[in-house]
């Protein structure tokens, strides 16, 4: 489904980020011979206002490189990304200072993305310093205050180190940071994969009552299908560099196409030892992105395998219900 011009925050069309491994001089005189590692290779999605966006993917499949692209902190190889309709590759550097503000990013260790010699007085206000929204010491404090209140922290922390602080608490801090220049789009890259699972629920449930509260828009990473299930409104299965799927998430959950998607969803362990065994596997290893083969990347893996795979890489083509598939054998 295809959205319009006015709902869309986010859209990215054939996004692609190839590195050159062994390509140096050094390694050339060594006599390694040049790869090319295709960490994201023609990547379709959008995200509307207000939604989330779950990106779910095996590990080294490229979600980080896709978070790092949109937000411009790497060059894509090609491709374009359009952020409210304009195109990010072409912003002049006053723009992209202005959507440094519009696009936060929240990473997943809470532990290393907060300076341990800095308050959270201090954490919390440069960034509201560097965007020139907050004028007096007087009023940096209070919007301070207010965040810390507004992410489940005491006023009584403002004043803390980060070492002070427990792994979630420490979460809510940089949730807050990314919050303190008023963002459009919040990306999380795996944002409570580092947090034990009682924890996780309570920091997912924060995502969620602050989209609520502040109208925001999420592209929310992860490897955990039920971390995904439980935040997303839509759903992309990455493989190897490639969007797979794309679906509501109830859809994707209740039906999955892909055959990836499916075998993804058959490795979840069940709850209740009641219900039948995975229904599919995979065999083999995840597929290398080096200079990967041609067709379809979950080749030679894939139970549904027929001739055409080997040779053409399927396009994610449109299946109805807001769906988006790429396998040739559905
Ligand atoms: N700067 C780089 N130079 C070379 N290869 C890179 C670079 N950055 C990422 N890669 C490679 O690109 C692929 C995708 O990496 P990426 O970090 O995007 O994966 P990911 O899906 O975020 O994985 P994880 O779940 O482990 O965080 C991997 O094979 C990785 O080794
Ligand atoms: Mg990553």
């Amino acid at each position: 489904m295809t959205a319009t011009a006015a709902d869309t925050l986010l859209e990215v069309r054939d996004l692609t980020k190839h590195f050159t491994l062994h390509g140096d001089i050094y390694s050339r005189l060594a006599g390694e011979k040049a790869q090319t590692l295709k960490a994201v290779d023609g990547i379709d999605f959008h995200i509307r206002r207000g939604e989330t966006l779950g990106l779910v993917g095996e590990s080294g499949c490229g979600k980080s490189t896709t978070a790092r692209l949109v937000t411009r902190l790497i060059e894509p190889t090609s491709g374009a990304v359009r952020l409210k309709g304009e195109d990010l590759l072409a912003f002049s550097a006053e723009r992209l200072k202005r959507a440094r503000k519009e696009v936060q990013l929240v990473f997943q260790d809470p532990y290393s993305s907060l300076n341990p010699r800095k308050t959270i007085m201090q954490i919390l206000s440069r960034p509201m310093e560097i965007h020139g929204l907050a004028r007096s010491w007087t009023e940096k404090r209070e919007r301070v205050l207010d965040l810390l209140t507004r992410v489940g922290l005491g006023v009584e922390h403002i004043d803390r180190y980060p070492h002070e602080f427990s792994g979630g608490q420490r979460q809510r801090i940089a949730i807050a940071r990314a919050l303190s220049v008023d963002p459009e789009l919040v990306i999380g890259d795996e944002p409570v994969s580092a947090l034990d699972v009682s924890i996780q629920a309570q920091i997912l449930n924060l995502f969620r009552d602050l989209q609520e509260e502040f109208g925001l828009t999420y592209l929310f990473i992860a490897h955990d299908l039920s971390v995904i299930r439980h935040i997303s409104d839509r759903v992309a299965v990455m493989y190897v560099g490639k969007i797979v799927e794309t679906a509501p998430a109830g859809a994707l959950f209740g039906k999955p196409l892909h055959p990836y998607t499916k075998a993804l969803l058959a490795a979840v362990p069940e709850a209740d030892p009641a219900k039948p065994p995975p229904r599919l596997t995979l065999k083999g290893e995840v597929s290398t992105p080096i200079d990967p083969p041609p067709g379809c990347r979950l080749c030679r893996r894939c139970p549904n395998e027929t001739k055409i795979c080997s040779e053409v890489e399927p396009p994610l083509v449109d299946v109805g219900g807001g769906r988006q598939v790429a396998c040739h054998n559905l």
